[in-house]
C-alpha cells in the first residue's frame, strides 16, 4: 500500500473513476434533457410565430412578410452533400483534384484556367436525379398556407420546384444548376445538354462544349461573378420589409447572402433551424432582434413544427407522393 503524489491510495481511483463516470452519466443525461426541453420550447415559440405570422395589405396586394433562407444542409437528406460539414462536406473531399484550395473548384479564375475539376464534380454528384427533403415539403405547405413570402435560397439544385414551390416565391442567390450557358458567345444551354456530355464517356470527364467551341458552363454563380439582379432586388423590395426570418441549414459564412440575416427589421424573430449555430446566432446574448435557435436535424424539425402546427399529416402526404 502506498499513496501517490497526490495523497490518493490507487483503489481509491477506481472507486473515484466509477462515482465520477456515473457523475458524468447524470450530467450528460441533464443537459440532454434540458437540451431538448429547450428545443421543444423554440418548435412550439416558432409554430405560435408562424401561425400569427402578419399579412399586411400593401396597395391592393395581400403581402405576408415571412421569409426563408435556405443553404446546402437543406438538401442533405436528399443525398446531395453540404460543403463545409466537416468528413462529408465536399470541400473536405476535394483532395483528388489537387485544388490549390478547395473553394477554387467554384472560382471562376480557376475554372477559366480548368474547367476540368468542376465537370468532374458535377458527374459525381449531379446528373443523378435527386428527391425534395420533408423540409423543401414543409416550405411548400408555408406557401400554401399564405405564410410564404420568398424563399431565397443559396442552392442551386432547384429542388425547390420539384417539391412544387412557385417560381415566383424562390429567389436563387447562387444561380443554377437547371440552365447554362457558352462562356464565349452567350448561347442559352439545357441541363441536358450537360448531362449528356458528361454521359458521353464512362471514364473520362468531357468538358461541355458550345458549337462555337466556347466551355458551357452551368449558370451558378462562381466566386467572382456577380449575384442575379433578382437577388438584389429581392433585399431590397422584400427582405428589407420581412415580419418574421427563417434560416435553414447554411453556415452562413458567405456573403452577401449571409449578410440577409442582418438586414431585416430590428426587433423580429430570426429562426435559424440547422446541426448546430452559425453566423449572428453564434452568439448567445441579447440583440435587437428575437433570436430562436432550432438544433439538432433538419428534416426532424420540419416534422416537429408541422406537428406542432397540425400539418403533419399533409406533410407526410406531399413527402410520400413523390
Ligand atoms: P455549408 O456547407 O457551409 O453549411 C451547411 C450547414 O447545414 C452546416 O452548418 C451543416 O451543419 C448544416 N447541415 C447539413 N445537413 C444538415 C442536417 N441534415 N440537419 C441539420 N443541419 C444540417 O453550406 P451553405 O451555407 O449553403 O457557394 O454554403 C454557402 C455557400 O458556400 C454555397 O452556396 C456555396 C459554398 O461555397 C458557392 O459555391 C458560390
Amino acid at each position: 500500500m502506498y499513496l501517490d503524489k497526490f495523497g490518493v491510495y490507487p483503489e481509491d481511483y477506481k472507486q473515484q473513476e466509477a462515482a465520477d463516470a456515473i457523475l458524468m452519466d447524470y450530467v450528460a443525461s441533464e443537459f440532454e434533457k434540458l437540451t431538448l426541453q429547450e428545443r421543444a420550447n423554440a418548435i412550439e415559440k416558432v409554430a405560435a410565430k408562424i401561425k400569427t405570422c402578419k399579412k399586411i395589405v400593401v396597395r391592393k396586394f395581400i403581402i405576408n412578410y415571412q421569409k426563408v433562407l435556405t443553404g446546402a444542409g437543406l438538401s442533405t437528406a436528399a443525398g446531395i452533400p453540404d460543403f463545409r460539414s466537416p468528413g462529408t462536406g465536399l470541400y473536405d473531399n476535394l483532395a483528388k483534384y489537387n485544388l490549390p484550395q478547395p473553394m477554387a473548384i467554384f472560382e471562376i479564375g480557376f475554372f477559366k484556367k480548368n474547367p476540368q475539376p468542376f465537370f468532374h464534380l458535377c458527374k459525381e454528384c449531379f446528373v443523378q436525379d435527386y428527391n425534395p427533403t420533408k423540409c423543401h415539403y414543409f416550405i411548400k405547405l408555408l406557401e400554401q398556407k399564405n405564410h410564404l413570402s420568398v424563399n431565397l435560397t443559396q442552392n442551386i439544385d432547384a429542388l425547390e420546384f420539384k417539391a412544387g414551390i412557385s417560381r415566383d416565391k424562390v429567389v436563387m442567390a447562387h444561380g443554377t444548376y437547371e440552365t447554362a450557358t457558352c462562356q464565349k458567345c452567350s448561347k442559352s444551354y439545357s441541363n441536358d445538354f450537360i448531362k449528356q456530355a458528361l454521359h458521353s464517356s464512362d471514364t473520362e470527364v468531357v468538358v461541355p462544349k458550345c458549337s462555337c467551341g466556347g466551355v458551357v458552363k452551368p449558370d451558378v454563380v462562381f466566386f467572382g461573378e456577380a449575384l442575379p439582379q433578382s437577388f438584389m432586388s429581392t433585399c431590397m423590395s422584400t427582405v428589407i420589409k420581412a415580419d418574421m426570418l427563417i434560416v435553414i441549414g447554411t453556415s452562413l459564412a458567405v456573403y452577401p447572402v449571409a449578410g440577409i440575416v442582418d438586414m431585416v427589421p430590428i426587433g423580429i424573430p430570426r429562426v435559424l433551424i440547422n446541426r448546430e449555430r452559425s453566423g449572428p446566432f453564434l452568439e448567445n446574448f441579447a440583440t435587437e432582434f428575437e433570436d430562436i435557435y432550432i438544433g439538432g436535424d433538419i428534416e426532424q424539425a420540419a416534422m416537429d413544427l408541422a406537428e406542432q402546427l397540425g400539418w403533419k399529416s399533409e406533410l407526410e402526404a406531399e413527402y410520400n407522393k413523390k
